[in-house]
């Protein structure tokens, strides 16, 4: 009997996008239930960011995570998954120094069961690691314009690549995270302008976030589309729901009910057999 695979999404079907003109989706996640809703509902990429740091755990930049909690998140989001590509970010000092531990961090992104590994710049250092963790077999997302683990470098939260030397210079990096063997690239916070020329001057799909519509995917951080983290709401994000507001509400209904002794209602409680039921009637219950 012939068995209906669900198609899995793979780095080779993100390339073949771009050579279709079809849009390449993708958004974060962090936990297994979320996981499942981005797979049910047909996300092809699902990346486990490092803005776990601030979404979820609370840190005030990307710079805390450790490899042990993005670990601990990924798996989560792994188990949940099907068919969408998972793509999982290497923390800050996972990476940057040396090689060898570059490539053990990323290989044990691929034992808990992801797909990929991303990992932010285009430095010479960066690029001869990307090199050798491709040569393994291990698919690498470069990310360039705004790359967040270096906020305390860039000044914050600002705009990349805002005159036309800087422009080149993108697209200098882009081809060299492209050459270097890179299955995509983030490009984040960089004028629309910069993405188009970006994205017409490399194979490789561009997946911008803050980068304009002439990207070839887009990615945006799931807790700001759903309107979940409140802390600050970057200009570029589209809020298709507002979960802190109707979770707020939701919450404010159940400590009403509790309080009025309207939860729980009889369907749902357990109750005794009625035999059982009346033997604790009795006034013997010794
Ligand atoms: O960590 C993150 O959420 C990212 C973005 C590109 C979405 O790197």
């Amino acid at each position: 009997m012939p068995y209906n695979f669900p198609m899995r999404i793979t780095t080779h079907t993100i390339k073949e996008y771009k050579k279709k003109g079809k849009k390449v989706t993708c958004l974060t996640a962090y936990d297994y239930s979320t996981a499942k809703v981005l797979d049910n509902s047909g996300i092809d990429l699902i990346l486990v960011g490092d803005s776990l740091a601030q979404v979820v755990l609370g840190y005030e930049n990307t710079l805390s995570l450790t490899m042990d909690e993005m670990l601990h998140h990924a798996r989560a989001v792994i188990r949940g998954v099907k068919r969408s590509l998972v793509v999982v970010d290497l923390p800050f000092l996972t990476y940057q120094v040396d090689s060898k531990d570059a490539i053990y961090n990323a290989g044990k992104c691929l034992q808990a069961g992801a797909h990929a590994v991303k990992l932010e710049g285009a430095s010479e250092d960066i690029l001869k690691t990307i090199e050798k963790m491709v040569k393994i077999g291990i698919p690498v997302m470069g990310h360039i314009g705004f790359t967040p683990q270096s906020v305390n470098a860039l000044g914050g939260n600002r705009v990349q690549a805002k005159t036309a030397t800087a422009a080149k210079d993108i697209l200098a990096q882009a081809k060299a995270l492209e050459k270097a063997g890179c299955f995509s690239v983030v490009l984040e916070l960089v004028p629309s302008e910069v993405a188009k020329l970006v994205t017409e001057n490399i194979s490789i799909p561009t997946i911008g976030i803050g980068a304009g519509i002439n990207c070839d995917g887009q990615i945006l951080v799931i807790d700001d589309l759903l309107g979940k983290f409140s802390d600050f709401t970057p200009s570029f994000v589209r809020k298709y729901a507002d979960f802190a507001k109707s979770t707020e509400t939701a919450i404010q209904k159940y400590i009403s009910d509790v309080q009025n002794g309207k939860y729980p209602d009889t369907n749902e409680s357990f109750f005794l057999a009625e035999c059982e039921s009346e033997k604790l009637k009795s006034p013997n219950l010794n």
